[in-house]
């Protein structure tokens, strides 16, 4: 690849997703990018990339944002900030939440819906303490693509090897073929919306609760700024942020700060939230 193909590549990337690349991914761009021009029946990659540089086909280059994407993911990831939802932000909630008795959970990018799933399951758990309540899961993420088999709720056996306990995999999978399918019960539990994080999230309405696991460390640093600040206005200001093990708010919010003893999980500073609610009037 040549390096104005890389720079408008990259270009393109940045403003429709975030996504950020440096010199040395450049391997990536056309590991990722071969199958899209096998699909769109281009020639080779140059082909690809001078159809890229008319930059009219909106479909292709939505094909194109989302095969860069990263899709890793697994139930329970990393098991800590799932521990903590349990011990502590559930019944923060349901004590907090207790005359209205309904809150609000994003998931804001999801992937293939482990993530949801994996709250979802907790709170099915969480049984009798939460009857009558009202819990939305809303799962968003940039890709058409993985959201569709997020809404499937269809896995592999790797995938359901990885970080689902086993006793949630009897009792809320059911063996298809090789595919394992999780519960109605389960899957209902969750909404999923197609939603890129570079936009204002505030037509999601506001969320008690953000998992932003594993996709800042894609971003720039302004970028994860005004992720972070969008998400600060959209916040009770008891709400609970996540972030991923690789991503911290220092140097990136003032809205945001570690709650004392919880690594990974972040609430408003009071006069952050204040600004960064003045701030849009
Ligand atoms: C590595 S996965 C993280 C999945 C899950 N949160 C976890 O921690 O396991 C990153 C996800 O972020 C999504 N993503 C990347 N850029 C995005 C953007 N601008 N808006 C919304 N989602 C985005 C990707 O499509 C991908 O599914």
């Amino acid at each position: 690849m040549n390096v104005s193909d890389f720079d408008m590549i990259t270009r393109i990337l940045r403003e429709r997703s975030g996504l950020v690349l440096s010199k040395d991914k450049a391997y990536l761009i056309e590991s990722r990018l071969n199958p899209v021009a096998r699909k769109w029946q281009f020639k080779n990659f140059d082909d690809l990339a001078s159809a890229l540089r008319l930059g009219n086909d909106e479909k292709l280059l939505r094909d194109v944002t989302e095969a860069m994407t990263t899709n890793e993911s697994f139930f329970f990831r990393d098991s800590k900030p799932f521990d903590q939802f349990k011990a502590i932000v559930l019944p923060h909630l349901i004590n907090a939440r207790a005359s209205k008795r309904s809150f609000r959970i994003w998931s804001a990018a999801c992937s293939s819906g482990q993530e949801p799933y994996s709250l979802a399951m907790i709170l099915k758990e969480a049984g009798a303490s939460l009857s009558g309540w009202r819990i939305e899961i809303v799962a968003t993420d940039l890709s058409t693509e993985i959201l569709q088999k997020a809404q499937e709720g269809a896995y592999s056996q790797f995938e359901v090897q990885r970080g689902l306990p086993i006793e949630y995999l009897v009792k809320y999978f059911k063996q298809e073929g090789e595919r394992w399918m999780i519960d109605p019960s389960i899957r209902q539990m969750v909404t999923y919306k197609t939603f890129n994080l570079l936009e204002d999230p505030m037509a999601l309405g506001t969320f008690d609760v953000v998992f932003l696991r594993n996709v800042l460390i894609y971003f720039d640093q302004p970028t994860k700024s005004q992720v972070l600040a969008g998400i600060a206005r959209n916040m009770p200001a008891d709400g609970f942020l996540y972030l991923g093990g690789a991503e911290t708010v220092l140097g990136i919010s003032d809205s945001f700060q570690l709650i004392p003893g919880q690594r990974g999980i972040y609430g408003l500073i009071p006069s952050g939230a204040a600004a960064a609610k003045s701030a849009v009037g």
